[in-house]
């Protein structure tokens, strides 16, 4: 594994751009396997659970070309609708392609996602969901096998906004004839440009963005180009970078609205936002951050984002006072609390809740990233501390940022990697 060496007190300054949205490609090209023909699609991070993404559906017998950000997923060959299961292992978003194969080809066939560090992450709704569309599925032995020839629209009410079961669902149901109903969906603005890419395939999305969504799909639905949403995740990292460090930058290809929350904190304690412009935001850190309480619980959007919890804790850690993070959608993804500690930062916590005595300077350390976003928040708090910091997992975090390196240094960051 390899790591990132940070030498902490820089301020980061500039100018950078967001990238295409992760958590927004990987079910887009899962759903190009609905597809007629050849589909392209614009502004793809180039990112290893992309690129693992790429081989699921090579797979099944689908044709991937990547130029730059720019990728041709053509299905017109997929034949397959077994996931390979190393592929699955390797990335639970693998789970993805399982609604359109079951569309396509009447049948889907993967091992059973394991648990993963945030949580016992089951797909007990997709499956429920799938049942609920006239599919068999068949559950057991660390296999999941979804058969059904003759799929019919159906309710579905999911008992919690699961993103993922949301987007499957809604790509299953644009290609069975009829009106679907997914109830209590997600509203993830990635649910939004799911169903935007949808609807230029032909299937008839709508209310997606709220928790109500009505599908009305087609037999065959026909080919596209779309551009991905950029990375709001991404972008509230970088933010939390700059405001953590004391800079000043001008994020660029960052919608606003996709974080709510955010910002509101952000100016709560001091830093000042501008966020007039629909695809531009500019934030200035104070000189001093204010002493302020700040409490924070995740939840499904529009909820705070539980996506960006780790690298926002990290910021808490700059701000005087006892500040109180409640991790509300997965059950054990506070991990980089420990790691944090081991950076003189003072934070009690359980598995669901964290107490962060903020304002205490952090040290340089070596650390390990639990997972990719409390990785990203370790990046966060080595910017922040004195002397050098190793991080190791440097993988782990470039699971979900690109050049991640690269882009801080070009803001001023002192940031390697070996
Ligand atoms: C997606 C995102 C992930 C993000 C998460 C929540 C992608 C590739 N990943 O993951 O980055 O953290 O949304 O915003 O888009 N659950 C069940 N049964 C299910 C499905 C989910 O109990 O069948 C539970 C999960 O264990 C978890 C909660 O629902 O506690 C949220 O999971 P979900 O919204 O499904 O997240 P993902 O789609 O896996």
């Amino acid at each position: 594994m390899g790591e990132f060496v940070v030498r902490g007190g820089r301020r980061l300054e500039g100018t950078v751009r967001v990238n295409g949205a992760k958590n927004a490609a990987l079910p887009i090209m899962a759903a190009s396997i609905l597809a007629q023909g050849p589909v392209v699609l614009h502004d793809v991070p180039d990112l290893r659970d992309v690129a693992v993404m790429t081989d699921v559906l090579k797979a099944v017998g689908a044709t991937v070309k990547r130029s730059g950000a720019d990728m041709t997923i053509d299905p017109r060959g997929i034949n397959q609708h077994v996931v390979p299961a190393h592929l699955m292992q390797e990335m639970r978003a693998s789970i993805f392609v399982m609604g359109p194969l079951l569309a396509r080809l009447g049948r889907a066939e993967a091992v059973q996602p394991g648990g993963c560090a945030i949580g016992d992450r089951p797909i007990d709704l997709h499956l429920y969901g799938f049942r609920a569309l006239g599919a068999d599925v068949q559950d057991g032995g660390g296999r999941t096998v979804i058969a059904g020839k003759n799929l019919s629209p159906g309710e579905i009410h999911l008992a919690f906004p699961s993103v993922g079961a949301t987007e499957n669902l809604m790509m299953a149901a644009s290609r069975i004839p009829g009106e679907t109903r997914i109830r209590n969906a997600a509203m993830e603005p990635e649910i939004v440009d799911l169903a935007q890419f949808l609807e230029k395939l032909g299937a008839v999305v709508r209310g997606a963005g709220t928790s109500d969504i009505r599908i009305v799909g087609q037999e065959w639905l026909g080919t596209c180009e779309h551009t991905i949403i950029p990375d709001r995740i991404e972008a509230a990292t970088l933010a939390l970078g700059v405001a953590a460090t004391g800079g000043h930058a001008v994020l660029e290809n960052c919608l606003p609205d996709h974080l709510p929350g955010l910002w509101g904190r952000l100016r709560d304690v001091g830093v000042r936002v501008a966020t007039e412009d629909a695809e531009r935001v500019e934030i200035w850190a104070p000189a001093q951050y204010r002493p302020a309480p700040v409490s924070v619980h995740t939840s499904p959007y529009p909820g705070f984002a539980t996506d960006m919890q780790p690298q926002f804790l990290a910021f808490l850690l700059k701000i005087p006072g006892v500040h109180v993070v409640s991790e509300r959608v997965f059950e054990n993804r506070l991990g980089h609390s420990r790691e944090l500690r081991r950076m003189g930062a003072q934070i009690v916590a359980d598995q669901r809740v964290a107490l962060i005595y903020g304002g205490r300077p952090l040290v340089g350390s070596v650390v390990a990233a639990p997972d990719l976003r409390a990785g990203a928040a370790l990046v966060i708090a080595a910017l922040m501390a004195e002397g050098e910091t190793i991080i190791k997992g440097r993988e782990i975090i470039e699971r979900g940022y690109q050049q991640l390196a690269e882009r801080l240094s070009l803001l001023g960051a002192d940031i390697g990697v070996r």
